[in-house]
């Protein structure tokens, strides 16, 4: 699919403040300053629509876009940085635990990885966690651009290897790079046979 349009609609401190549900969405979430504000404007092609940080935990509310008025597109804080007071952490849990088990009309969640990295126990419990919830999920690996191929196809194996303990069937999984703009036409594909179907 093209994405023709795609504008800011709203943050929202938790899920009930979060535009009517009335259009499809997918929500991108994953560890603070894994890249999903950047994969956001790579995949939109608007560069600051969704505003990035190399300072972890840039990314505070539920931020809802909408694409081409016909479905929303979400941004997420991280969770997993270090520094964030444990009143902070409580905070995020219930409002992104209440988002993602109560809105109706999330189809997909997408959990980015950080492919430079062997698989973090964070990860694995937030996936498994998922998985426990049945939210429907796909899996992107990010900042390609900076590991060595085979080190990022290592960690990756890895990564789904360790799936297997809890998963069935692994969930499909992407490899992105917002620098390089690496998998947008894949991930393109894909929301388009979510939206478009
Ligand atoms: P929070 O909102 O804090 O949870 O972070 P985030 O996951 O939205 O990350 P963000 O998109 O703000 O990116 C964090 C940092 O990583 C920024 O400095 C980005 O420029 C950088 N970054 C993101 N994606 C890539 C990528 O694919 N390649 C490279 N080289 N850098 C990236
Ligand atoms: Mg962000």
């Amino acid at each position: 699919m093209k994405i023709k349009e795609a504008k800011f609609l709203k943050s929202s401190a938790n899920y009930e403040k979060c535009p009517p549900a009335n259009l499809p969405e997918v929500a991108f979430i994953g560890r603070s300053n894994v890249g999903k504000s950047s994969l956001i404007n790579m995949l939109t092609g608007i560069k600051n629509m969704a505003k990035t940080s190399s300072t972890p935990g840039k990314t505070q509310l539920i931020n809802h876009f909408i694409v081409d008025d016909k479905w929303y597109l979400v941004d997420l804080p991280g969770y997993g940085f270090a520094k964030v007071p444990l009143s902070e952490k409580a905070k995020w849990e219930k409002m992104t635990w209440d988002y993602l088990l109560n809105r109706v009309n999330l189809m997909y969640v997408f959990v980015l990885i950080d492919m430079r990295i062997p698989p973090q126990k964070i990860d694995l419990d937030f996936v498994k966690k998922l998985g426990q919830s049945d939210i429907p999920i796909k899996i992107i690996f990010t900042k390609a651009d900076k590991v060595k191929t085979l080190e990022g196809q290592k960690n990756i194996n890895a990564f789904r290897e360790a799936l297997t303990a809890d998963w069935a069937i692994i969930p499909e999984y992407f490899i992105t790079s917002a620098e390089r703009r690496t998998g947008k036409v894949e991930l393109l594909g894909l929301l388009g046979e979510i939206f478009e179907a």
